[in-house]
């Protein structure tokens, strides 16, 4: 496409983040969020509240986008939205905006995979980051999904393992909730992990075939031993916090590495890229990094702001479609459970 200007306006809307953006030519000109902060007093996400936090949010959040791109509705060339998957009261508070705004402007619909775009976030232009080059391994980690991905092209993805039931961001969220840490607990046990010792204490690696994964037996050992220990010192865990973080993210980071290692001797690919709220955490980034010095793979680490569910994701992967014209019908409707 040679001197014309593709202005993408994208919207995610698939948990409990309102986000919107907007990106020319593939390179992001706005990315705003709004995290709703109205989950952490239940201690997870509630649909209904997110569904109806995106209803407040989606028309203040969309305006930002615009306005911090400097883009006036009307120079918008097509919105893409995420489709799914996600929670379906979410889903559709974006799917029915993205539809009518499109419709209005009468401009193209583009729908995305929230776990392709994860994916395709490596693509935004930025300057330092390089690309990667196909074919290449993803491993998608968040609070909904860990999977391998062998990817192609940009819309060629196999999936070739993935959990078989809870996600690693659950591992992480439900550790931290028995330690008493406020959610999400992720960030925090990465954070506490920092000054923590990573062999203090030993978990039990969840034995699953192939390049599958299993993280709901980890949360339940990890609650026997917190509970066993309490018994024999009420303090244990303040003592102790920084040590037992430590060692929860030393066994879920060697769990993603063992399959990652299995992955790569499997299919000969050695360019493995990571996505999703998990990949900010410093423990797989530094064994990412110890891997392209040990093993001689190359790495592919997203920048922060492109871990966690953001607009900006979307609006790459809407830009390779509009390239390839691969527009939806506005009678699209949102898919909760929808796979690539
Ligand atoms: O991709 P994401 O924003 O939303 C989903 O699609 O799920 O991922 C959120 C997940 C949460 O489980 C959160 O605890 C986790 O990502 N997370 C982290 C870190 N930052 C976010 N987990 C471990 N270490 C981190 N630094
Ligand atoms: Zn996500």
């Amino acid at each position: 496409m040679p001197d014309q200007k593709i202005n993408i306006l994208a919207i995610e809307s698939s948990c409990d983040d309102t986000a919107a953006a907007v990106l020319c030519n593939g390179k992001i000109l706005s990315n705003i969020v709004a995290t709703q902060e109205v989950h952490q007093q239940y201690g997870g996400v509630v649909p209904e509240l997110a569904s109806r936090a995106h209803q407040q949010n989606i028309v203040p959040v969309i305006h930002q986008a615009l306005a911090k791109a400097n883009i006036d509705k009307k120079d918008v060339s097509a919105i893409a939205f995420t489709r799914g998957p996600g929670l379906m009261g979410s889903l559709l508070v974006g799917t029915s905006f993205a539809k009518s705004l499109a419709m209005g402007l009468n401009i193209p619909l583009i729908e995305v995979n929230h776990m392709q775009a994860h994916i395709l976030a490596h693509f935004i232009e930025e300057d330092g980051f390089d690309k990667p080059e196909f074919p290449f391994l993803a491993m998608t980690i968040s609070g909904g999904h860990t999977q391998i991905v062998r990817v192609t092209d940009y819309f060629k993805m196999e999936v070739i393992g993935e959990t078989t039931d809870d996600a690693v961001g659950e591992a992480f969220d439900k550790s931290a909730k028995i330690l008493g840490l406020p959610y999400p607990g992720g960030p925090l046990v990465d954070k506490y992990s920092k000054e923590g010792n990573p062999k203090a204490f030993k978990f039990p690696k969840p034995r699953v075939d192939g390049l599958n994964f299993s993280f709901s037996g980890f949360k339940t050992a990890v609650l026997y031993f917190v509970q066993r220990e309490t018994k024999k010192d009420p303090d244990f865990i303040e003592k102790n916090l920084k040590d037992i973080c430590a060692s929860i993210q030393y066994t879920i980071i060697g769990i993603l590495m063992d399959k990652l290692k299995k992955a790569v001797q499997e299919t000969g690919i050695n360019q493995v890229a990571i996505g999703g709220g998990v990949s900010a955490n410093s423990g797989i980034r530094q064994a990412l990094r110890d891997a392209e010095k040990k093993w001689g793979w190359k790495c592919y680490i997203p920048k922060f702001e492109y871990t966690t569910d953001n607009a900006a994701m979307i609006g790459i992967a809407g830009y390779h479609k509009y390239l390839k014209e691969d527009f939806a019908d506005y009678s699209i409707t949102a898919q909760s459970r929808y796979k690539f």
